[in-house]
């Protein structure tokens, strides 16, 4: 039997979702059909070559720019996203920050998912359905390079989708997490430029050839979607194999 998937009539909101892996991850639910509310503390002007990227999608993503580090922006972007369109079914929590003080990058990286997560359950339970994504770093797995603050609170993401998904299990609601590995992204190439970045990671990894967004966008449409009914409370390693099967 042939499957597609068809996120027509859903609202998703992510985060982080104007620039990077959010983009990839805005676009692919857009052309799945989903209404998308990407909120990124972006400026309008900064956002504007990626949301032209955007204005084909039907229904056309919407920026909002709500700043997740605190507990009464992140109820207010659910609270808003429910007056505009009536609903929550998908959260992608993907903004993060690193090299910042330990209680900012807590505050982005792990309270703001438990926020949007708590919030927006309460409106995916009226439905008995909803999809929750948190996205985090494939150094839980492999130990990370991208700073301890970093590696640790993504750690406690991890930890938390575990807890957030048992507890809302019986509700309708799947909430799971991605672990990319190192991806190809504006951020990377403008950090290491495009050829060092292939120095760099190509030989790490097993899959032959180095991640770009689009190859975590799909897993992340996966878990957004019908198919992963099944699937509660795990994390999916999106690295081509390179915590496990590396051997260097
Ligand atoms: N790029 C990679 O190689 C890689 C690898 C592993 C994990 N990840 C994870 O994937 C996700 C996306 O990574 P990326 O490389 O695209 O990141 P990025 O830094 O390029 O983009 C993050 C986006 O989040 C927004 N943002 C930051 N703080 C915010 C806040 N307080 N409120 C609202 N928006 C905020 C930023 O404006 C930005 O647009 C992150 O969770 C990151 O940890 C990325």
């Amino acid at each position: 039997m042939p499957y597609s998937i068809d996120l027509s009539g859903n609202v998703a909101i992510v985060t982080g979702g104007v620039t990077g892996l959010g983009l990839a991850i805005t676009a692919i639910l857009a052309g799945a059909g989903a209404q998308v509310v990407m909120d990124d503390i972006i400026t309008p002007e900064d956002a504007t070559p990626f949301l032209e990227v955007l204005s084909s999608c039907d229904p056309v993503p919407v920026h909002l720019r709500y700043d997740i580090g605190g507990e009464e922006e992140c109820k207010a972007l659910v609270a808003e996203t429910v007056s505009r369109f009536g609903r929550v079914d998908i959260v992608v929590n993907n903004a993060a920050i690193a090299r910042k003080p330990w209680h900012k990058v807590f505050d982005v990286n792990v309270l703001a998912q438990f926020y949007l997560n708590s919030a927006a359950c309460e409106d995916m339970k009226k439905r008995q359905y909803g999809k929750i994504v948190n996205v985090t770093t494939s150094g839980v797995a492999s130990g990370g390079g991208d700073g301890i603050e970093y590696n640790a609170t993504k750690g406690a993401a991890d930890s938390m989708t575990r807890y957030l998904g048992k507890r809302y299990a019986r509700d309708g609601v799947n909430v799971n997490a991605v672990a990319p590995g190192p991806t190809l992204t504006d951020m990377m190439r403008g950090y290491y430029g495009e050829e060092k970045f292939h120095d760099h990671y190509l030989p790490t990894m097993p899959i032959g050839r180095v991640l770009i967004p689009e190859d975590l966008a799909k897993v992340v449409l996966f878990l957004c979607s019908p198919l992963s009914d099944a699937v509660c409370g795990e994390s999916i390693l999106a690295d081509g194999g390179r915590a496990r099967l590396n051997p260097a």
